[in-house]
């Protein structure tokens, strides 16, 4: 592994494949962050509980695809450490210490989890383990020194409490033995979901990194334009467009711009539009759909096998170091 001046841990919880939201919102800047930091990316498994406990999810089946999903999109298990958060126990055990000293007012006040309270009102997730994500959110971050932390804006929240946990943890404890990490934000992606609703697993309106040319263009055929526009010379607009959307992530600015006249002008149609979104989609997907080729589920198995080794080794140190705070040394 190399080594440079910054480390950045991320997690992802295993909930399913990742559409191109995913990959834009988080997983690209990680593939370029791992060549200029000591970078972790871990399956955040323990979390995904906090919202499915009742779904008995195949967690570990869950677990091995998202990494699948990671390496194929150009995660490179030689530049990043790439571990399960529950095959590290200290996580667990930095978790229980950090509960003890976390006011209840911080974690009630937090507006993700007033978000998600609300918008996951069909489902029973007033759970202590709910309330107290931040918590453990905060443990698999300072195990590790992170200086910095890639995350979608929906997270800023946490990072805030993270920062706060650690600095009651320092003036309790009168010694600074973590590193207060800092957020490193991606521009949400503008991008929605096929039909103009959130991209979501439930809606089939995605577009996931494991689709082939051919399923992309099922969901593009059917996607929404500019519903003005229903004869080919009717001039249009691309600025109401979802199309257009996906050309502003993925084409070229040339292509872009040819677009957008020939829409103007009515002088192209959305077929032939969403044939070079296609294109362009494909040029994002044809490299991973050709690394994911190449990945064995042993293969998997092994990254993960080596990433847990390397990640229990750095975070052991670190609770040596909390226990002997809190608990005082033994034998001395
Ligand atoms: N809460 C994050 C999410 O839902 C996942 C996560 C868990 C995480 N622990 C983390 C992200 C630590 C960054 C750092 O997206
Ligand atoms: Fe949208 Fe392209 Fe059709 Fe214009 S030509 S409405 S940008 S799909």
């Amino acid at each position: 592994m190399p080594k440079y001046l910054m480390n950045i841990v991320s997690g992802m919880r295993p909930t399913g494949q990742l559409h191109l939201g995913h990959y834009l919102g988080v997983l690209k800047k990680w593939t370029e962050l791992q060549d200029s930091r000591n970078s972790l990316f871990f399956v955040a498994d323990w979390h995904a509980l906090s919202t499915s406990y009742e779904d008995k999810l195949n967690l570990r089946k869950l677990s091995i695809g998202l990494v699948k999903d990671w390496l194929s999109a150009g995660v490179n298990p030689e530049k990043a450490t790439i571990f399960i958060q529950s095959s590290v126990k200290a996580h667990s055990e930095l978790f229980v210490i950090l509960n003890m000293l976390t006011p209840l007012g911080w974690l009630e006040r937090n507006p993700t989890y007033k978000d998600q309270i609300e918008q996951l009102s069909n489902r029973d997730i007033n759970s202590s383990g709910f309330l107290t994500y931040p918590v453990l959110q905060t443990a698999d971050i300072i195990l590790y020194d992170a200086h910095e932390v890639p995350i979608g804006e929906d997270q800023r929240p946490h990072l805030e409490i993270a920062r706060e946990i650690v600095r009651r943890f320092h003036y309790l404890y009168e010694k600074e033995i973590f590193v207060e990490p800092k957020e490193l934000l991606s521009p949400t992606p503008k991008l929605l979901g096929l039909d103009g609703r959130k991209m979501s697993k439930s809606y089939g309106n995605s577009i996931y990194l494991t689709d082939s040319s051919d399923d992309v263009w099922q969901k593009l055929r059917g996607a929404k334009t500019d519903t003005n526009r229903v004869r080919k010379t009717d001039k249009g607009n691309p600025d109401v467009c979802l199309v257009f959307d996906y050309h502003k992530e993925f084409s070229s600015l040339e292509t872009q711009n040819e677009m957008r006249e020939g829409c103007e002008a009515g002088a192209i149609g959305c077929v032939q539009c969403k044939k070079a979104c296609l294109n362009s989609i494909d040029s994002t997907l044809q490299p991973m759909r050709e690394r994911r080729d190449e990945l064995s589920d042993s293969f998997i198995e092994d990254v993960i096998a080596s990433g847990n080794k390397r990640a229990n080794t750095i975070a052991e140190e670190k609770m040596r170091a909390v226990n002997s705070l809190v608990f005082g040394e033994f034998n001395s």
